[in-house]
């Protein structure tokens, strides 16, 4: 299957098919991208696809180098940015070389943050490797690495050749990872298809369990095209983006006051997505009937406990910390009902701190 993102002279094509690994060779050479091929992978996926990728590459008459960075956040850093700029210079890159981005989205958001800027910057392709990276990061060219003061903060929107997704890769992936990523699927039902909602909310073990290839596989193209079209009409999130951080406001804080050592990044959204959903019913958008099916859904992926010592007042400093935050205040994305949400900026202080403790009280309420 083939979806487009719409952006005019950067418009690329996502690949999302079963093996999709073994046509690489043939994609990168009908978009001439030929010379100069730099696998950026990590430990971790070096070891289960690095040399299968190296060989169909070579299979196609390719000539790739691959260049592996230690698996994890701390990665994602101006350090390991300098470290492959090094890397490419010593191996004579040049302006027409492509970068492949070849694993989950701290690899692709650091090697297209290098792509971005190495050289004024470079072709680059997403290969995901994970669930989230495959319906979330590796489409729609947000790129970058973190700061020591803050996640994320130095990047750039630069789109990507095009993506090449997998679905066979996930059955190498963990489970709670699998459980994490499913957190960015269902948001793309919250915000923009209740009839995605309802199939997943039938299917949740099924698809955890990848039970069933075409319906992953359906999934996948219909978290994409959702996502593809957001990105098409505001690439730059000026506004309507700003929907795909559903869930995003609390979860960031929730991981940044554990210092992302405790939640997947997923696992935080899941309780974020509470909070919203707790916010909607509070700021009378949502009624109590569609909360509650919302939050059936979500708790179904097993939201993990939330250590006791985090308070509404630290939820709400981290939230001023965030940088979705402008003057204006907090940005919160709320829900009309399953399936349409809206862009929030002013909600009644009162009500966000019920909806913090209420998700500070999981699982007890
Ligand atoms: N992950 C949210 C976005 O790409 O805008």
């Amino acid at each position: 299957m083939k979806l487009v993102v719409d952006l005019q002279d950067k418009s690329y094509s996502i690949h999302i098919k079963p093996n999709a690994l073994q046509s690489l060779g043939e994609i990168l050479c009908e978009n001439n991208l030929t010379t100069e091929l730099f696998v950026i992978t990590d430990e971790n996926v070096k070891a289960l696809y690095g040399e299968k990728v190296l060989t169909i590459l070579r299979k196609a008459g390719l000539k790739p180098t691959m260049f592996s960075v230690p698996a994890g956040e701390s990665s994602k850093s101006l350090q390991m940015a300098d470290f492959l700029y090094s890397k490419l210079i010593e191996n004579r890159a040049t302006r027409k070389s492509t970068i492949l981005a070849l694993g989950g989205g701290v690899v692709g958001d650091l090697a297209g943050f290098v792509a971005a800027t190495f050289m004024r910057g470079v072709k680059f392709v997403q290969i995901p490797t994970t669930l989230l990276s495959q319906v979330d990061s590796s489409v729609g060219g947000k790129v970058g690495v973190n700061h020591r003061l803050g996640k994320n903060l130095i990047g750039a929107f630069y789109q990507p050749a095009f993506v090449l997704i997998d679905p066979d890769v996930l059955q190498t992936l963990p489970y709670r990872e699998r459980q994490a990523g499913m957190a960015e699927v269902i948001k793309y039902g919250f915000i923009r298809d209740a009839e995605f909602f309802e199939v997943l909310n039938n299917n949740i073990p099924a698809l955890l369990n990848l039970v069933d290839g075409e319906m992953i596989e359906s999934v996948l193209a219909r978290c994409c095209s959702i996502k593809a079209d957001v990105v098409g009409k505001d690439e730059r999130e000026t506004g309507l983006r700003a929907i795909l951080n559903f869930g995003h406001t609390i979860g960031h804080a929730l991981e940044a006051l554990t210092s992302y050592g405790i939640f997947l990044h997923g696992e935080a959204i899941l309780h974020g997505m509470r909070g919203a959903v707790h916010l909607s019913l509070l700021e009378n958008k949502m009624t109590r009937d569609e909360a509650a099916i919302s939050l059936g859904l979500i708790d179904k992926l097993n939201p993990p406990p939330i250590p006791k010592s985090i308070s509404v007042e630290d939820v709400l400093y981290a939230m001023t910390n965030d940088k979705k935050r402008t003057t204006e205040g907090q940005l919160w994305v709320l829900l009309r009902e399953i399936g349409d949400a809206e862009l929030v900026r002013h909600v009644n202080e009162v009500n966000v701190r019920e909806a913090i403790r209420y998700v500070l009280d999981y699982p007890v309420n």
